[in-house]
């Protein structure tokens, strides 16, 4: 049998090549960045390795973090990456001299530099050099069933029987075992080794050592990109998390073995209700493009005898204050049952071609999401996108409109002032800032799930 070592490089370059092609799966940015948030990094003098860099996302914005004095390659050393494919190691080291450039380095040594920090080699065999107190990075995920023989014959005398089912389960488990007593390691996973029966001795190992500090999901859409080398196709099929561990001792959520829920993990001390036990939360209907159903004050005024609703949308509400200006724009409702008739249907019709072809499912009178909402009471109007949650007053009979999150008290008596404080106390900020998918820029991702979540006190 062909050991490592004796396959031809043609056949180990394939295999790679292989591996990469199945497994490159890019972080982006604003994940990486919340994720070296999360652990703390840079701490005074600790080390940080990315033990699967691929083109260098951690690598870059953990050196952006500590001073790199030009020339200077011994305060490289506290970042270190290790990938086993050239293009992807290549671009890493590019990506790398960029930045160190930009901060006064001559090229010559930059790229010195860059090759001390990206390493090509393979982080499952290799032995890192030295203490890294920081692993972080967005490990390969690929059953051992897909992997490429030769890697399978590489890897196979190596790993543990609990740490082969995935690949990611071979660098969970190296990743804490190098990890030092005050360490932590961050990384995004999929989920599914958190709770599937077979990784149960995974789970059993890493818990003799480490426990959950944080876990929350990512958005799987916006959390990833693909490598321009990589062939386009659709929305990775992972269940994206981010995780943090750290030592036993540490205020962790101790692993031993039992299935973990993405979901609850962190909400089992909250005993009480969940917001949407006192509050009714819902979606905002999309109507379509401006002009057909939603329409501005001279469009509304040519429609007397349309049935219209003041429509907002997050566009209308001071941003240093939060309140609702007078709406600007109003949505023409209409039924199922009563096809419009005179210059509503006119309207309509004739508006009709500029829908998208999203909108146009159900009958040409009604908008592409019907209006549902009670719109009966006051309510709560609470911007989908936001680096924090906020709750703008909505009169009733005004209708919120483009996926905001609407909420209105519910059965359990709790008063719109009641839900409105819950939203905005900084218990629920905090809880938000570590259980919402990240976007851009410090923007959280603001769903009707999340939000119905939100442990009252
Ligand atoms: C999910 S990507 C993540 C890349 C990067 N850390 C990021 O988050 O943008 C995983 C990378 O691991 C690399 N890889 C797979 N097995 C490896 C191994 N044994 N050692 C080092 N890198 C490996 C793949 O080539 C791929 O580029």
């Amino acid at each position: 049998m062909a050991t490592r070592n004796a396959a031809p490089t043609s056949e180990r370059s394939a295999a790679i090549d292989a591996l990469h092609a199945a497994t490159a799966l890019y972080t982006s940015i604003p994940v990486v960045e919340a994720l070296l948030d999360r652990m703390g990094w840079p701490d005074g003098d600790g080390r940080l390795l990315d033990p699967s860099a691929g083109d260098g996302s951690f690598l870059v914005s953990a050196l952006r973090r500590i001073p790199t004095p030009a020339g200077d390659l011994d305060a490289l050393v506290r970042v270190q990456g290790w990938e086993m494919h050239p293009e992807a190691v290549e671009q890493s080291r590019e990506r790398i001299v960029d930045l160190l450039v930009s901060r006064g380095w001559n090229e010559d040594e930059a790229r010195r530099g860059a090759a001390a920090v990206a390493h090509e080699g393979d982080f499952l065999t290799a032995d890192p050099q030295g203490t890294f107190r920081f692993v972080a990075g967005n490990p390969p995920y690929l059953r051992w069933g897909h992997l490429p023989p030769l890697l399978k014959e590489t890897w196979s005398p190596v790993l543990p029987d609990f740490a082969r089912g995935d690949l990611l389960h071979a660098f969970l488990d190296r990743s804490v075992a190098i990890m030092p007593e005050n360490g932590v390691v961050g990384l995004v996973t999929s989920d599914r080794w958190l709770f599937n029966a077979t990784t149960t001795g995974l789970r059993r190992t890493i818990g003799l050592k480490a426990g959950i500090s944080h876990l929350a999901r990512l958005d799987a859409a916006t959390s990833f990109h693909q490598p321009k080398t990589r062939r386009k196709n659709s929305a990775p099929r992972v269940h994206p998390v981010e995780v943090v561990l750290r030592p036993l001792g540490a205020d962790v959520l101790r692993l031993c073995g039992r299935p973990i829920s993405p979901d609850g993990a962190f909400d089992e001390a909250h005993e009480g209700p969940l917001l949407a036990d006192v509050a009714t939360v819902k979606l905002a209907p999309w109507l379509g493009p401006k002009g057909i159903f939603l329409l501005d004050t001279e469009q509304a005024q040519a429609l007397p005898d349309a049935d219209l609703l003041p429509a907002v949308d997050s566009d209308d509400i001071d941003p240093g204050t939060d309140v609702l200006g007078p709406p600007t724009r109003f949505a023409i409702r209409t039924s199922r049952d009563a096809e419009p008739v005179g210059a509503v249907r006119e309207h309509l019709l004739s508006s009709r071609e500029r829908m998208p072809k999203r909108g146009r499912l159900g009958r040409w009178w009604m908008p592409p999401e019907a209006i549902t909402l009670p719109l009966d009471r006051p309510a709560l109007l609470v911007p989908r996108i936001g680096k924090r949650i906020r709750a703008v007053r909505l009169p009733a009979g005004v209708l919120p409109v483009n996926h905001n999150l609407y909420v209105v008290a519910g059965q359990a008596g709790r008063s719109l002032d009641e839900i409105e404080a819950i939203l905005l106390s900084d218990a629920t900020q905090a809880w938000v800032a570590r259980n919402a998918p990240r976007l851009e820029d410090g923007y959280l991702d603001i769903r009707a799930g999340l939000i119905r979540r939100i442990p009252v006190a």
